[in-house]
């Protein structure tokens, strides 16, 4: 992605990163409502994005109006604590009145082929998303894409294996698929992300730097100082 069409926001403090991230992802969410009657809005898994969910079951919208999907899943059990869904449904979605079936869910707990597949299924006649929000790793890692691994861009949803961070099996939506999207946000916190911010930066080829948009890439982070 042309380092141009990336916005670097600095807060100084997490919670100002959260309540920034909560009016973004709430004004995309109201713009697109009015415009087009629904949200299709893509979720971050991993601990940052994790204040931001807890702060989204307190604001006024029309949760009907909303369509939740995630980036990427973890291949444990449907309830099992490490997942992301769980993270999600704990600080975010058990709390607040959204339809179930408005709530697209990995089936990781199935494997990352049959998981894999079944999502791609699920997202077959879905166009492009209004938001995808994301996170970066210490590694440079976003969703389930890993520095080193290939992956066919071709496919919207990939199996992963080998994963260095824990379950090594997961689920993952390709670049492609993330990218397509009107708006994409990063969430990124944390002092040990300053050498892959530094890479994606100065322009290096990272994982995260696959992500494309259209409309251009926010980036909200907290160096945890
Ligand atoms: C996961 C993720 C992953 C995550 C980053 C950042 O399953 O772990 O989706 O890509 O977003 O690793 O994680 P933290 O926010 O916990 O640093």
């Amino acid at each position: 992605m042309n380092l141009k069409r990336i916005k670097w926001q600095l807060f100084n403090s997490q919670i100002s990163l959260d309540n920034t991230a909560k009016e973004h992802i709430l004004g995309l969410a109201e713009s697109s409502i009015k415009d087009r009657g629904v949200f299709h809005i893509v979720l971050a898994g991993g601990s940052t994005p994790m204040n931001v969910y807890s702060l989204l079951k307190t604001v006024k919208t029309d949760w009907h109006k909303w369509q939740i999907y995630f980036g990427d899943e973890r291949c444990l059990d449907k309830d099992h604590q490490n997942r992301n869904s769980t993270m999600v449904f704990e600080s975010w979605l058990s709390h607040i009145d959204m339809p179930l079936q408005n709530i697209y869910v990995i089936p990781a707990e199935e494997g990352p082929i049959k998981g894999a597949a079944l999502y791609n299924e699920t997202l077959s006649n879905l166009g492009d998303f209004d938001l995808v929000l994301l996170g970066l790793g210490e590694d440079a890692h976003t969703a389930s894409l890993f520095p080193g691994h290939h992956w066919d861009d071709n496919l919207d949803v990939l199996a992963v294996f080998d994963a260095p961070k824990p379950p090594p099996s997961r689920v993952s939506l390709s670049p492609a698929r993330l990218s397509r999207s009107k708006a994409v946000l990063f969430l990124i916190s944390g002092k040990e992300k300053q050498t892959a911010m530094s890479q994606w930066q100065s322009g290096e080829a990272i994982p995260a730097s696959t992500i494309t948009c259209v409309n251009g890439i926010d980036i909200f982070y907290f160096n945890g100082n």
